[in-house]
C-alpha cells in the first residue's frame, strides 16, 4: 500500500487571504484523517506566505497520524523544526517569488549543509527526507549524508504528462528516470516518496513505480475539495493511488 500525506497548505493559503482564522487547517487535517490520509503535510515557507509556525504547533498536538513539515535548510527553519519534531521533514529548496517548489534540491552541491542539517533532526528522532528530481547522482548523494529518504519531484512527469500525453517521449523519458531512480533508491536503501503536480488524472500511471511508499499531494485535492468536499477528495485519491 502506498501512503498518503495530505498537504493542507493550501487551506492556510485562503485564511492568510483574509489573516482570519478561518478556514482552520486543523479542523482539515483532522477530515483529511478520517476520509484516509495517512499522513498530513505542510510547509513552513520562509516568507510564511500561508502555513505559520503556529499551525505547525498544532498539527503536531491535534493530529492522530504523522506530521510531515517540509521546510528549507535554513538555521531559523531548522529550530523550528527541532522544537516542534514533526515524524518527519522533507527538505526542499527554496526561492522567495516562486509560487510552488520549483525543481529539485541539489544535494551533491550542497552536501555539507545538507548533512549537518540530516544530523541535526535525526538526532531528535525525525526522519529526514530530501526532495530532488529522480537523477542517479543526487540519490547517492542524498545516501552519503545520510538521508532517510528521498521525495522525488514530479512536476515534470505531471507538465509532460499534460502538455504532451503519456505517448511523447518527453514523457516516457521522464518516467524512465524515475524507475531507474527507484531502483537506485531501493538499492541504497532509502524509502521512496512522490510528491508536485500529482493529480486524479496522472496518479494512476505513477502509482506503478516499484518500491514507492509515500505521495504527497496538496494542490489537486484542494482544489477539487472547493466543489465535492475534503472528505470526498481525500477519499477519491487514496482509492486511486492504490489502483494502478
Ligand atoms: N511534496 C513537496 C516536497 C512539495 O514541496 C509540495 C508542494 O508544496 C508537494 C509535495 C505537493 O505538491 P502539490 O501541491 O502540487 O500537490
Amino acid at each position: 500500500m502506498i501512503k498518503l500525506g495530505v498537504n493542507v497548505d493550501h487551506i492556510a493559503t485562503i485564511r492568510q487571504a483574509r489573516k482570519d482564522t478561518i478556514p482552520s487547517v486543523i479542523d482539515a487535517a483532522l477530515i483529511c484523517e478520517k476520509a484516509g490520509a495517512d499522513i498530513i503535510t505542510v510547509h513552513l515557507r520562509e516568507d510564511r506566505r500561508h502555513i505559520q509556525d503556529s499551525d505547525v504547533y498544532d498539527l503536531k498536538k491535534s493530529i492522530k497520524t504523522k506530521l510531515n513539515l517540509e521546510m528549507s535548510a535554513t538555521d531559523e527553519i531548522i529550530k523550528v523544526a527541532l522544537n516542534v519534531k514533526p515524524d518527519f521533514v522533507c527538505i526542499v529548496p527554496e526561492k522567495r517569488q516562486e509560487l510552488t517548489t520549483e525543481g529539485g534540491l541539489d544535494v551533491k552541491k550542497n552536501k555539507k549543509i545538507l548533512a549537518n542539517c540530516v544530523e541535526k533532526l535525526k538526532k531528535v528522532g525525525v526522519l529526514v527526507s530530501m526532495f530532488i528530481e529522480a537523477d542517479t547522482e543526487q540519490i547517492l548523494a542524498c545516501s552519503q549524508i545520510g538521508a532517510d529518504a528521498i521525495e522525488i519531484h514530479t512536476g515534470r512527469y505531471a507538465k509532460f504528462y499534460k502538455e504532451d500525453g503519456r505517448s511523447s517521449s518527453n514523457f516516457k523519458e521522464e518516467f524512465k528516470k524515475i524507475l531507474q531512480a527507484s531502483q537506485v533508491a531501493t538499492k541504497n536503501k532509502l524509502l521512496l516518496k512522490a510528491g508536485h503536480g500529482l493529480d486524479y488524472g496522472n496518479i494512476k500511471h505513477i502509482s506503478k513505480v516499484p518500491n514507492l511508499k509515500e505521495f504527497n499531494i496538496g494542490f489537486s485535492i484542494i482544489a477539487k475539495s472547493v466543489f465535492t468536499g475534503l472528505r470526498t477528495a481525500v477519499k477519491d485519491m487514496k482509492k486511486l493511488i492504490n489502483k494502478g
